[in-house]
């Protein structure tokens, strides 16, 4: 399965459920690929934030060789999911979808709820961490338990 994380600017959320996805999926011998990029195009070629790179690291969790870029169209075609943290990532990313198809790869990662965006809130980066931890949890389960 190829999946991508999607956010705003690609330097908070998704670069954390990129490396914690990437990490459950191993754990559990899933052969995936995971990427992350942003709606936005302010940080392309930086590193996550430090916040979030340190959330992560006190996690176990090593998302500091993570390099920011914009979500594009072929994306579409590159991956079989596209997991959004909100519903404005969701407006866009639907906005730029070409048919159909396209449009029923993206999801909100939550399913009905949406990951708040920490970047103006040191406090949030933790409760943001768990929140991706557990909604990454509940999709390889729901994954390994339609095998
Ligand atoms: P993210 O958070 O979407 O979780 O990466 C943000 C990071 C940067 C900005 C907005 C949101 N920004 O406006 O630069």
């Amino acid at each position: 399965m190829k999946i991508l994380m999607v956010c705003l600017g690609n330097i908070c959320r998704s670069p954390l459920a990129h490396g914690i996805m990437e990490q459950l999926a191993a754990d559990n011998g899933l052969d995936w690929t995971i990427d992350s990029a942003g709606t936005g195009n302010w940080h392309i070629g930086q590193a996550p934030d430090r916040r979030s790179i340190r959330t992560a690291f006190e996690h176990g969790v090593d998302i500091s060789k993570q390099v920011c870029r914009q979500f594009c169209i072929s994306d579409f075609d590159d991956y079989d999911v596209i997991y959004v943290m909100d519903k404005s990532n969701l407006r866009d990313v639907l906005s730029l979808a070409r048919n159909d198809r396209d449009a029923a790869k993206v999801k909100l990662l939550l399913g009905d709820q949406e990951v708040p965006d920490p970047y103006y809130n040191d406090s949030q980066f933790e409760p943001v961490f768990n929140m991706l931890e557990e909604g990454c949890k509940q999709i390889i389960k729901t994954y390994i338990s339609n095998i």
